[in-house]
């Protein structure tokens, strides 16, 4: 890993999360980079800027100016290769994706010209609020890169979304993007995420309790290795933050046949996380149908399985990835769905570990390849999952 010679500015703003910036500043500084930090009145109520200043050896400055001295936001902007706002609270991003100026920290974000990195940090409730989900989308949208945020402890003592990645990941993220670790650069992925609804009638449907995070969370790491994404998303409140991945919403097992199908002959990379509905009804009532008085029965067909069609037309230069969500014989069943699927690789979750599979956002996993051996995981972040499929799955197309 090396910033060797990099200019950055880290922006600090108002959250608990600030504790961790003179470890990030001296991370960075260790591998290369000058960093010139400045910060908001609040983030100076988190960490001192005599701590900022004397692990970055730069004065640290929180105004436009000092009452007699101009803090040339113009030129820190011009200066840097990167821009760093780390923890970027709620009400910064809110500024940020509102072109607000009433600080040196959002002067300097406008005056910049060079890429511009953001670590969002704050409670479970607020990264969850509509808002702050607008806010994250126009920034990601208009060129800004969002390093995702952890899961776990709060400062309000929740445990949830919203933590700031540690200063490790984001001296990662930067190394990655600034050195332009683009290993995937040039192929098409096809990624599908999220739960299938299959109707039984106007109102009513057979699905699952897939929240659609893993799928999501590969299709940021294959686009941030570099590759052209297209994300096959079922009914899911989750959405992508990189503004490179092209997201086809679809509802049923159906649907998400036919969108795979005809793009997969252009697809370098298919990895299928949806958890698709192996039945549909056979009929769909065209009416909301009303209760009797007695059981009734639904008839249900199955539903076309994409994986196993794709591994019927999958050409050697392809490389096709499912997934397997077992709760008995779990290494069993996965092997074989990947020789009956004929995947290059089964990523297993099974049900019986606590903190693995649905709506949870870490997971567990176990990597099935033909010619190895399985390759345990231990419980993380959804993040470093998808990181570790994807580093695999970059292997294989090496092996
Ligand atoms: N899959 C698919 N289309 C389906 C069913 C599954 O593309 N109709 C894909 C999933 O996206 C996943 C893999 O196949 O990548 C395995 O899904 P799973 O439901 O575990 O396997 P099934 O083959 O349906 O077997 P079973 O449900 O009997 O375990």
């Amino acid at each position: 890993m090396s910033l060797a010679g990099r200019k950055i500015v880290l922006a600090v703003t108002g959250s608990i999360a600030a504790y961790k910036t003179p470890q990030l500043v001296r991370l960075l500084v260790k591998a290369g980079a000058e960093v010139k930090v400045i910060t908001t009145r609040a983030a100076t109520g988190f960490v001192t800027p005599l701590a900022l200043s004397t692990v970055s050896k730069h004065p640290v400055f929180s105004d436009v100016s000092d009452g007699e001295n101009w803090n040339n936001h113009v030129e820190l902007g011009l200066w840097a290769d990167a821009m760093v706002v780390a923890p970027c609270s709620a009400n910064t991003l809110a500024k940020l994706a509102n072109g607000l100026c009433d600080n040196l920290v959002c002067a300097v974000y406008l005056s910049a010209r060079c890429p511009v990195f953001i670590a969002p940090a704050m409670d479970d409730d607020m990264w969850k609020h509509a808002a702050t989900r607008r806010n994250v989308q126009s920034l990601a949208a208009t060129g800004n890169f969002i390093i995702p945020v952890a899961h776990g402890e709060l400062a309000s003592g929740l445990v949830g979304d919203g933590r700031m990645a540690e200063p490790e990941q984001i001296v990662e993220y930067l190394d990655d993007f600034l050195n332009e670790k683009k290993p995937l650069a040039g192929l098409k992925a096809l990624v599908t995420a999220g739960p299938t609804y299959e109707r039984i009638d106007p109102v009513r449907f057979i699905g699952n309790f897939s929240t659609g995070k893993m799928g999501f969370a590969i299709a940021e790491m294959l686009a941030r290795k570099g590759a052209d994404v297209t994300l096959i998303a079922g009914p899911t409140h989750e959405k992508v933050t990189n503004s490179q991945i092209t997201v086809v919403n679809i509802e049923s097992a159906a649907e998400l046949y036919r969108e795979c199908t005809i793009r997969f002959a252009h697809t370098d990379i298919a990895v299928l996380a949806a958890a698709v509905a192996d039945y549909r009804p056979q009929e769909q009532a065209r009416e909301k149908i009303k209760k009797t008085n007695g059981a009734i029965a639904l008839q249900l067909v199955e539903t076309e399985d994409t994986l196993l069609a794709l591994g019927k037309i999958k050409q050697p230069a392809q490389t096709l990835v499912g997934f397997a969500l077992e709760t008995t014989n779990e290494e069993e069943n996965a092997h074989k769905k990947l020789v009956a699927k004929n995947a290059d690789m089964i990523v297993l979750n099974s049900l019986r570990d606590t903190g693995a599979g649905f709506g949870h956002n870490t997971n567990k996993v176990t990597l099935i390849t033909k010619n190895s051996e399985p390759l345990h995981h231990p419980l993380q972040s959804k993040t470093e999952v998808a990181e570790l499929i994807v580093n695999a799955i970059i292997d294989l197309r090496h092996a």
